[in-house]
């Protein structure tokens, strides 16, 4: 059967980076439908609203999203409305896969509760925003996980700051019933503070990390150091439902928007992800492959040392793919 797969570049380099990408998957997969839609931070400037109704509605009817980037301007009166879709489609999994030589580091992101509650108001001489540490939001995070520890090289971290707050102190309680209930794995916990350190240090030491929102933001962002920079980090958010998003680690970069340097092999290893979570794995292969290949001709942009541009890197990403379809 036919899937629905939903193109979002959103705003800056999202353009940029979507595009390829999402040629990528049309050239694998012709038989696959794609609706593409506008939202983010310019559609808000353009129509009052970065997320209408209709959009949603598109997406909660798809089978996967393949999402750019979006322009949150800090504003206590504009919401991110990828925190809001994220939780629209309930996609409480945020999985980063971080790899490079001898690396091979999975890091499991709460995506809807914690830091990012939403929770949050402004009081004439402070603002507070209220973290969330739920029975629920933590049992299935830590359930998926586990599961996918076993898939692996069955080790678990799990990052806290259990010393210093209840609420994570609830999370790693939580956390080892949860882990109790199942066949053996071996686990850690680590402050997330030193955790950040010794993943840098140390990366070939960890397998799957667990952690909760925000550290895992952070955490991964901080070992994007370890597999060339944010241009090249992909994920995935999935959840309960059939609907999950994939999308690049990195955001906009309004530094470099409409300058043709952005790297979209983030964004090309994103789709990677979609067509091995709707059961292309051989896909995945053939995407990386083509990356892997047009670096092996020269073709590198700016953050990896080369001089690439986005549209030459991309050309020559499709030629090399294009050998795969013959
Ligand atoms: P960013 O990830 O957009 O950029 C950080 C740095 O990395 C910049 O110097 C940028 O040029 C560079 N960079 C990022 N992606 C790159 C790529 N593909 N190729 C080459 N260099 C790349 O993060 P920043 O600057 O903190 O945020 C910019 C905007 O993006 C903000 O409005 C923020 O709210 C939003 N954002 C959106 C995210 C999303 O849509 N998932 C995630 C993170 C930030
Ligand atoms: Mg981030």
């Amino acid at each position: 059967m036919t899937k629905r797969i939903v193109i979002a570049p959103g705003d800056g380099i999202g353009q940029e980076v979507t595009p390829v990408a999402a040629q990528a998957l049309e050239i694998l997969h012709p038989d696959w439908t794609y609706i593409p839609v506008v939202l983010g931070y310019e559609c808000y400037q353009k129509t009052g609203n970065p997320l209408s109704d209709n959009v949603l509605q598109i997406m909660k009817e798809s089978d996967a999203i393949l999402f750019g980037a979006i322009t949150t301007p800090p504003s206590k009166d504009y919401e991110s409305i990828l925190l809001r879709i994220r939780k629209e489609l309930n996609l409480y999994a945020n999985i980063r896969p971080i790899q490079a030589p001898g690396i091979d580091i999975t890091i499991v992101r709460e995506n809807t509760e914690g830091l990012y509650s939403g929770i949050e108001w402004r009081e004439k001489d402070r603002a507070c925003t209220v973290r969330v540490v739920s029975e629920a939001g933590t049992r299935r995070i830590i359930r998926h996980a586990v599961e996918l520890a076993k898939r692996r090289r069955r080790h678990l971290t799990i990052g806290t700051k259990a010393n210093v707050l209840a609420s994570d102190a609830y999370f790693y309680e939580i956390a080892l019933d949860e882990i109790s209930k199942t066949e053996p794995i071996v686990h850690t916990m680590k402050y997330i503070d030193a955790l950040v350190l010794d993943v840098i240090q140390h990366p070939t030491q960890y397998d799957v990390i667990v952690t909760t929102n925000m550290f895992g933001d952070i955490l991964s962002d901080a070992a994007a150091y370890l597999c060339g920079g944010l241009g090249m980090l992909p994920s995935a958010n999935i959840g309960s439902s059939q609907h999950s998003l994939f999308e690049p680690v990195h955001g906009s970069a309004p530094d470099i928007a409409g300058t043709n340097r952005a790297n979209p092999v983030a964004a090309i290893r994103s789709a990677a992800l979609l067509m091995q979570h709707l059961g292309d794995s051989q896909g995945a292969v053939y995407l990386e492959t083509a990356i892997q290949n047009t670096w092996k001709a020269g073709l590198k942009t700016q953050d990896l040392g080369g001089n690439a541009s986005t549209t030459e890197f991309s050309n020559e990403f499709l030629n090399q793919l294009s050998v795969f379809v013959q």
